[in-house]
């Protein structure tokens, strides 16, 4: 301000002198200049520099149309490694440690206290003594020892991962929401021995199964909590070995004899590495989620990742404290977010301000500016900003699609880079990213480095490739190598050529982006010509009552639909008996009563949501076992496995189309 106003009173001063301003005049009006040049500087909206043409965000491979690449790159040979010394998880680790040493790693808090930091020097050793108290305890330093840890996502969590890749062993996650049939499953699949547990009741629930004798090879299992003298014997009973996650830990780290570092397991999501290059080792990373390959991009940088408490209603309060640079989120918690914004807004003129608002910080996203000091942050955005710690950079949001609605709202409202990414389990997790500086919605953006993805002919559902729509298919060094001990199942998901299948429809917009326009179904048609997607029809018979499990079943010799039914145990006995129908589950499941009033329901809740005549089925067999991952009739990812549900009923569908003659 002083700056501004001396030259100007000193000029109108004296009328001789107002062309011939002094020395210090001069000095003033320099100051000033310099002054406003850097607060116009300082505060000018600047678009971010796209690192390519957001025009041609991906480039055609080999003249191939539908096959396309991320135009980052310079030639067909694709990403494998960001830096040439760090090709595992081991490495990515051991960088952020040379980069941050005493600095923090992982944070943690407990209720109303600030976080604690544990550095990286400390996380490391303590990996290390973890590890060789693994092979102490039988596991062997190989690629393919497998070990389970079932816990939520807290410091010991990232530590026992370390310890593996440390020793070379592979790490098998466990959820709860796995359900029993499928925890069961992986368990003997992978001839787990030594799971890692959190808590006490995720160590019970394991112990029933090796109490049932469902899971023979289950030895010893590691608490993080402590637990009472009760779970103890309850181990020693059925074979279990319990010890608390100290116990293992070996007092002298500098005894370990062996160490053998993981060769090539892991070095696959160097694109994250690529995006998140620029970040210092200061950065956070908010940890509620399971995106344990986004931690180690972060750890390769040296930055500290910190963990929620564990509690989900206490996620707000988590992020007010940790004041998180970098936030990956699920879209589900951007709508909730979005939700509480406009739910905070109830006068129409305050609403009208913010809709105002948001459409001119929109109009500036697209020319590339994302910033959070405009005016209208200051006047309306700043205080939603400093809900979510104030510091937010980047918000990463995958694993289901989000609204273009909300995502513009928000990229709007929180002034920070919000990166949308698509990708499956079976390709690390990521195939394409939003491009920086491309802030429109409605897209997932191009082609990562590390990935070639190209879309193939789905004649059934009316796409093809060379329309530039058909399923995505991806190639490239984040792509899995199949399933454990399954090669069926790998075929039917990897091609010869290595092409992933994902059943996802895709769609190539004029500037290279990809939009996910479809999910590839199941489709057959019937005799007389009408087209059946039977997912479609299963999900509305869902909503019965009585129904718990259902296939849809008929192929193009048949003119009707038939299906398979489980019904619902927890509800089935009683909703017959309101029915005047009394008998076990088993017997109501041989009832033709029964089955008539579960058709009728069914029929009904079907004409509501729509089905037409031909796709509602006219017969079905009831079923007294559930579709399971352990039967064989579910995949992991608890979908219908089709082929095999028809092989397993082909008795009791021919019995069915036989009996409508
Ligand atoms: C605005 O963004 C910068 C970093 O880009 C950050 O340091 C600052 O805290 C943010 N301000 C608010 C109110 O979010
Ligand atoms: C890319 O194309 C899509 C669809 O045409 C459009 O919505 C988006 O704004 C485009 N991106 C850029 C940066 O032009």
């Amino acid at each position: 301000m002083i700056y501004l106003k001396m030259p100007f009173l000193m000029n109108v001063n004296s009328h001789k002198t107002v062309w011939l301003p002094t020395f210090l005049n001069i000095l003033f009006c320099l100051g000033a200049l310099a002054s406003l040049t850097t607060y116009w500087l300082v505060t000018r909206p600047r678009p971010i520099q796209p690192p390519c043409d957001l025009q041609a965000q991906s480039i055609s491979v080999q003249g191939d149309q539908s096959c396309r690449r991320s135009a980052l790159l310079t030639d067909d040979n694709l990403l494998e490694f960001y830096y040439e010394d760090t090709k595992t998880v081991y490495d990515m680790f051991q960088r952020g440690l040379w980069i941050a040493g005493n600095g923090p790693c992982l944070g943690f808090r407990k209720p109303g206290e600030p976080y604690q930091w544990i550095s990286y020097t400390e996380v490391a050793e303590r990996a290390q003594v973890l590890g060789s108290g693994l092979l102490a305890k039988g596991c062997k330093p190989n690629p393919q020892q497998f070990v389970g840890i079932f816990a939520q996502n807290r410091p010991e969590w990232v530590i026992v991962e370390l310890a593996c890749y440390t020793f070379s062993m592979a790490l098998v996650p466990l959820y709860d929401t796995l359900g029993l049939d499928a925890m069961v499953h992986i368990l003997n699949l992978a001839e787990i021995s030594m799971v890692i547990c959190d808590k006490e009741d995720k160590a019970e629930s394991l112990l029933k199964n090796k109490e049932k004798g469902v899971t023979p090879t289950l030895s010893c299992l590691v608490l993080f909590n402590p637990f009472s003298a009760a779970l103890l014997e309850r181990g020693r009973k059925c074979g279990v070995e319990i010890l608390q996650l100290s116990q293992i830990m070996p007092p002298k780290p500098q005894d370990l004899a062996v160490v053998c570092f993981t060769s090539g397991t892991t070095g696959t999501n160097q694109f994250l590495s690529f995006y998140v290059a620029h970040l210092n080792p200061c950065s956070l990373l908010y940890c509620a989620l399971s995106l344990s390959l986004l931690q180690v991009s972060m750890f390769c940088h040296g930055a500290r990742v910190g963990f929620y408490q564990g509690d989900i209603s206490l996620l707000m309060d988590d992020i007010k404290t940790l004041k998180p640079t970098f936030f990956p989120v699920v879209p589900r918690l951007l709508n909730r977010i979005y939700d509480k914004i406009l739910g905070s807004v109830t006068s129409p003129l305050r609403r009208a301000l913010l809709h105002y608002a948001v459409r001119r910080k929109q109009a500036e996203l697209s020319s590339g500016v994302v910033r959070n000091n405009s005016m209208w942050d200051r006047l309306i955005f700043n205080k939603i900003q400093a809900s979510l710690g104030g510091n937010l950079r980047f918000i990463l949001t995958a694993s289901a699609p989000i609204s273009p609605t909300v995502l513009s709202f928000l990229r709007a409202t929180l002034g920070c880079l919000i990166f949308e990414g698509y990708g499956q389990t079976e390709c690390t997790a990521g195939c394409t990213f939003s491009m920086p500086g491309d802030w429109s919605a409605g897209h997932v953006g191009a082609p990562l480095p590390c990935a070639m993805v190209k879309l193939t002919d789905i004649p059934d559902m009316n796409y093809y490739a060379k329309n530039g729509e058909g399923e995505i298919c991806i190639r490239g060094h984040s792509v899995f190598r199949g399933y454990l001990k399954d090669e069926e199942r790998t075929g039917e998901a990897l091609d010869a050529d290595g092409w992933l299948h994902t059943g996802d429809v895709g769609q190539w917009l004029p500037n290279g982006t990809l939009r996910i326009v479809d999910r590839k179904k199941h489709i057959f048609k019937l005799s007389q010509g009408e087209y059946i997607a039977p997912e479609k029809i299963e999900n509305v018979y869902t909503r019965c009552v009585p129904v718990l499990q259902v296939f849809v079943h008929g192929d193009s010799l048949q003119s009707y639909l038939i299906g398979v039914v489980v019904p619902d145990p927890e509800v089935f006995v009683d909703w017959a008996k309101e029915r005047g129908i009394v008998g076990s589950y088993e017997e109501l499941c041989q009832n033709p009563d029964v089955k008539k009033a579960v058709l009728e329901d069914m029929t009904a809740v079907g004409k509501e949501a729509g089905l037409k005549s031909f796709e509602q089925v006219k017969d079905f067999y009831l079923h007294p076992e559930m579709f399971s991952v352990s039967n064989g009739l579910l995949t992991p990812t608890l979908k219908s496995k089709r082929v095999d549900l028809r092989r397993v009923f082909s008795e009791q569908i021919a019995q069915m189309y036989k009996k409508m003659f």
